[in-house]
């Protein structure tokens, strides 16, 4: 197969940030993409509905001419949000979900919730009007080894808060193991899962072997390949309840490329050729629009985008920048270590 058309897709999980790297950044995916879950991580965070309809306003401001896409708005949950503005903004129809930052797990996270107790009441206003909670699966404590947060986080937070509000909805965001795709497939209902490009393709060799890898950091953390391969078999399957969230998370090149680096791995301008790439490797890529354009919008209840979009398989690779110039500085494109055939016509 050379050529493939698909609904347009959604991108389930997206940092924009703001200002200069909003504007440089933004093109890089409404080109391609009808929709996106933007992620409240800013500095400081969208906490409230009216922080979220001011950033939605700059959004909108900065994209492209003639590219229609449009942004969906999360809240960062803090111990002090307030369940009545919650329920006005899913009321208002500006918020689609809200996010749980574990504090301390990654790139401006210290506002986020400690104590989950604390934010029950805005959870169970949330499970009672059907607004779905994003959760940045991973513990904080300095005991918990890195690679395994992911697993503990399952077992010590989601599993418990899921037993005590079965009715709330949960999106467990780029899930990296095993152990999460299992948790997810063995959930009867309320659970899905996002998975991102970069998951699918790296492992944790890419980040510390030949030399340390600034550019193949992210949290949570790639895994073994065991776990990859556990993520590429979901997303390929054709299971409703994996779809992409890309996480494609830009930070200039002086701040991943020094002895603190940034958590994130900027994929939006190849993501979709990556992709293709990765599910025609499965035999799959005829359930390539089931994880990028359909399980997403029906996760979420909302319709798939009336478009299409078609990728084309070049003789030659397709050549990305290796940078994204942008106000605020370069951005490095995820470099999948593999030439890339499929393009988006
Ligand atoms: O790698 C990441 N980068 N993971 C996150 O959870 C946050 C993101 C960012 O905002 O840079
Ligand atoms: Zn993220």
């Amino acid at each position: 197969m050379t050529k493939l058309t698909l609904r347009r897709p959604d991108d389930w999980h997206l940092h924009l940030r703001d200002g200069a790297m909003l504007e440089g950044v933004i093109g890089d995916t409404s080109r391609h993409f009808g929709r996106a879950i933007i992620m409240p991580n800013l500095v400081p965070p969208v906490v409230t509905t009216a922080d979220a309809r001011a950033y939605r306003e700059r959004i909108v401001k900065a994209i492209p001419a003639g590219d229609t896409f449009e942004p969906l708005m999360t809240l960062y949950l803090t111990e002090h949000t307030s369940p009545d503005d919650v329920e006005e903004g899913k009321k208002s129809g500006l918020i689609t979900a809200v996010k749980l930052y574990p504090a301390g797990a990654t790139t401006n996270s210290h506002g986020g919730v400690r104590d989950m107790d604390k934010a029950m009441p805005v959870l169970e206003r949330m499970a009672k009007i059907g607004l779905p909670l994003c959760v940045h699966g991973e513990v904080t404590t300095p005991e918990v080894d890195i690679f395994d947060r992911e697993a503990v986080f399952i077992e010590t937070v989601l599993d418990p808060l899921r037993k005590r509000l079965p009715e709330l909805k949960v999106t467990m965001e780029h899930v990296t193991t095993e152990n999460g795709i299992d948790y997810i497939r063995s959930a009867e209902k309320n659970l899905a899962g996002s998975i991102t490009t970069h998951h699918l393709i790296i492992n944790r060799n890419a980040i510390l072997v030949g030399g340390i890898k600034p550019h193949y950091y992210c949290l949570p953390v790639a895994k073994r390949e065991n776990h990859r391969l556990a993520l590429v078999k979901a997303a390929t399957s054709g299971d409703a309840r994996f779809f992409l969230g890309t996480d494609s998370a830009p930070h200039i090149d002086p701040l991943k490329e020094c002895g603190c680096g940034c958590a994130g791995i900027y994929t939006s301008i190849n993501t979709m050729s990556c992709l293709a790439h990765v599910f025609e490797n499965e035999g799959a890529l005829d359930r390539l629009e089931a994880f990028a354009s359909l399980n997403g919008p029906t996760w979420y209840g909302l319709q798939p985008n009336p478009e299409t979009i078609t990728l084309i398989k070049r003789d030659e690779p397709v050549d990305f920048p290796k940078k994204r110039e942008t106000g605020a500085g370069p951005v490095t494109v995820f470099d999948p270590l593999f030439p890339l055939h499929w393009d988006v016509a």
